[in-house]
């Protein structure tokens, strides 16, 4: 018989021994939401930008006044922003300080096989690894991560997690709201001890703090103007459902950057690994008050306060960005994502087509200019367990949902598909240049720990 969830993972046990959880006592929007730091690139050249992080223990700060033990890139909650541009070149140089293994993995990112971040190519402690991005791809937010098959769940749930940008010319040329005006926001969940340590393993659905930009339940002092916000959902397992009681969500972009046209939204619905960029104008608050961000199942996650008056020429545009016209497909495939309770055990074995994940075996071979059309299935429906599909290297376009046209949150160019219990998504996607071995998964990174993971060889 099923249980519960899928996900379980086994702490490293190189974390500080954790206590029984507890609800921390916090009180509602007394701090402010931090912002990311911009990480600065320690050489410029003509071809590329190249930066340096640490992988590293420290102590964060996430409940006010108390320290909690976490692994960062470069020290602090969120790992700090890198800024690409479309076109040139980044190298990234990560540098391991923690006692055990981990890699990173550019989520989003169009790259080649070997700066991918394989879930099986580790950068054992004290060693640096430098991976290299083209950035040949439009902008859009993306995060980088631990991608260290089995173990990245606590990776990331220790803080392993930041914001990579990528900015583009044409993005630029719109005049959407943008510098203090367009702010990346992470939302997670955690769970913590009496100690304020982070509790790991068991249930993910049992965390019980959100977490924005690293704090629970914080303010943001906003102008009366239009914001851009950016916004990625690290939480290993989880499915955030937002919406604002006094003034309007209009999503301009998901996964892959901008949507085609903006649209109105009354609830922004992304699980684990998903973006959603949203512009929201605060110019009919009134003045001195403050507007509540809710979750369906957290209920208040942020409040912005409208606190001062800024000029506003920013603008959003009817049309954003022209969706590529993909070619007709010339291959159907079936991908079926699962859980095996049969071996018996606490722990069910994650599928894809039936197989869990096995780094020797290639699942798929994807011809090297081919159009594709995936029917992507959770087929754990008689579970009630949600999932969701993430790709590495492309990018999806959604044609279809359960036979009928694409949810609101499918449109776009999307790296990452919700799948509630039984749903069928039906995706396009493109192969243009890379060849080599990639990885597709759940991304509710337990149950990828588990199996649910398979991989592709892309071939000439
Ligand atoms: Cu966000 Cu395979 O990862
Ligand atoms: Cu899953």
């Amino acid at each position: 018989a099923a249980a519960g969830h899928v996900g379980h993972s086994v702490p490293s046990g190189f974390a500080k021994a954790a206590g029984p959880a507890v609800k921390p006592a916090t009180t509602p929007f007394t701090v402010p939401m931090p912002l990311a730091p911009e990480l600065r690139p320690v050489r410029s050249t003509a071809a590329f930008d190249r930066y340096e992080l640490s992988v590293k223990q420290a102590d964060v700060e996430i409940l006010p006044g108390q320290k909690t033990p976490m692994w960062t890139y470069g020290g602090g909650f969120l790992g700090p922003v890198i800024r690409a541009r479309s076109g040139r070149a980044t190298q990234v140089a990560f540098r391991n300080e923690l006692p055990l293994a981990t890699n990173v993995h550019l989520h989003g990112s169009h790259v080649d096989a070997a700066n991918d971040g394989y879930p099986m190519e580790l950068i054992e402690p004290g060693q640096t690894r430098t991976y290299t991005y083209p950035n040949t791809q439009q902008g859009a937010l993306l995060w980088y991560h631990a991608h260290s098959h089995g173990t990245d769940p606590e990776h990331v749930y220790r803080g392993q997690h930041g914001f990579y940008i990528v900015e583009d010319p044409a993005e630029a040329a719109l005049n959407l709201p943008c510098g203090a005006f367009d702010v990346p926001i992470m939302l997670r969940d955690a769970l913590f001890d009496a100690s304020n340590n982070l509790v790991f393993g068991g249930n993910p659905a049992d965390r019980n703090v959100a977490l924005v930009n690293g704090k629970p339940q914080p303010y943001f002092q906003v102008a009366a103007r239009k914001y851009r916000f950016r916004i990625v959902n690290t939480a290993t397992e989880r499915v955030f459902r937002l919406s604002l009681a006094g003034a309007k969500i209009v999503q301009i972009g998901t996964d892959g950057g901008l949507l085609p046209a903006p649209v109105e939204k009354a609830e922004l619905k992304f699980s684990s690994g998903e973006r959603v960029d949203v512009v929201v104008d605060f110019s009919q608050v009134p003045f001195g008050t403050g507007i509540v961000l809710t979750d369906a199942t957290f209920g208040p996650m942020l409040r912005f306060d409208v606190v001062r008056r800024a000029a506003d020429t920013s603008r959003v545009p009817a049309r954003l960005r022209r969706l590529e016209v993909l070619p007709p497909a010339t291959v159907t495939r079936e991908v079926a994502i699962g859980t095996d309770f049969s071996q018996g055990g606490p722990i069910p074995v994650g599928t894809i087509n039936g197989r869990p994940f096995d780094h020797d075996r290639i699942d798929m071979t994807v011809k090297r200019g081919s159009t594709e059309l995936w029917n992507i299935s959770n087929a754990d429906g008689a579970y009630g367990f949600t999932h969701n599909f993430h790709i590495h290297l492309v990018q999806f376009q959604v044609v279809s949902r359960n036979g009928g046209p694409p949810a609101p949150e499918d449109a776009g160019l999307k790296d990452t598909i919700l799948l509630p219990p039984g749903d069928v998504v039906q995706a396009k996607v493109h192969f243009t240049d890379y060849l080599g071995k990639y990885v597709y998964h759940c991304h509710f990174l337990e149950h990828a720990a588990i199996g649910m993971m398979g991989q592709m060889e892309i071939v000439d």
